[in-house]
């Protein structure tokens, strides 16, 4: 079974019929995907310049993890579902398009940038909490963060055209 046979099959499934015969629900998922990225993009963005060392006096960083992250997660998971939902009618043509690689990519390092970031850097959080300047590593990890969704935003939206 070759990749094409994988997408042909993912192009026949129930969902993909539905997203395909269904008038008007094709923008609708765009619209909600765009919602999810808003609830990803914008606290995901808060919490890197918080790591960045803007508002330092005002806001530790816990406080900050726990009221940004949770709506962060829950855009993800938004933009996840609504973005597979799309990408099933038309999987093969998608998948062939240049910018497809490329929102991959950046997915995966967003992804891992994340999981590094709270293995490593937030394990000693205490120490640069609240008034103090983040780690150099923390604040790598936020301009990874802040370039890697800023591109699959970008590779995301060329997804139309190339
Ligand atoms: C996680 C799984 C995701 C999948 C499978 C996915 C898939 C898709 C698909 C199939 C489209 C429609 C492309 C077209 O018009 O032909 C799309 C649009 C788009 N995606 Fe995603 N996406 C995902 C997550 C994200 C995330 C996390 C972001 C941004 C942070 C994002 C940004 C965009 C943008 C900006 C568009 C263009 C929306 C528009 O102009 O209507 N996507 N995505």
């Amino acid at each position: 079974m070759s990749v094409a046979d994988i997408y042909s099959w993912l192009e026949d499934n129930v969902v993909a019929e539905a997203v395909r015969g269904t008038p008007y629900l094709y923008p609708t998922l765009e619209t909600i995907h765009i919602i999810g990225i808003a609830l990803l993009a914008g606290p995901a963005a808060a919490f890197d310049l918080r790591l960045l060392g803007f508002g330092r006096r005002l806001l530790s960083v816990t406080v900050a993890a726990d009221y940004l992250l949770p709506l962060a997660r829950i855009g993800f998971a938004v933009a996840a579902v609504t973005g597979i939902a799309m990408f099933l009618p038309g999987a093969n043509l998608i998948a062939d398009r240049a910018s497809a690689p490329w929102k991959l990519g950046l997915l995966i390092i967003a992804g891992l940038n994340i999981a590094l970031f709270h293995r490593r850097m937030y394990r000693n959080v205490a120490g640069w909490d609240l008034d103090r300047p983040p780690p150099g590593t923390a604040r790598l990890a936020a301009v990874v963060s802040l370039a890697s969704w800023s591109g699959v935003t970008l590779a995301g939206r060329l997804l139309a055209y190339t």
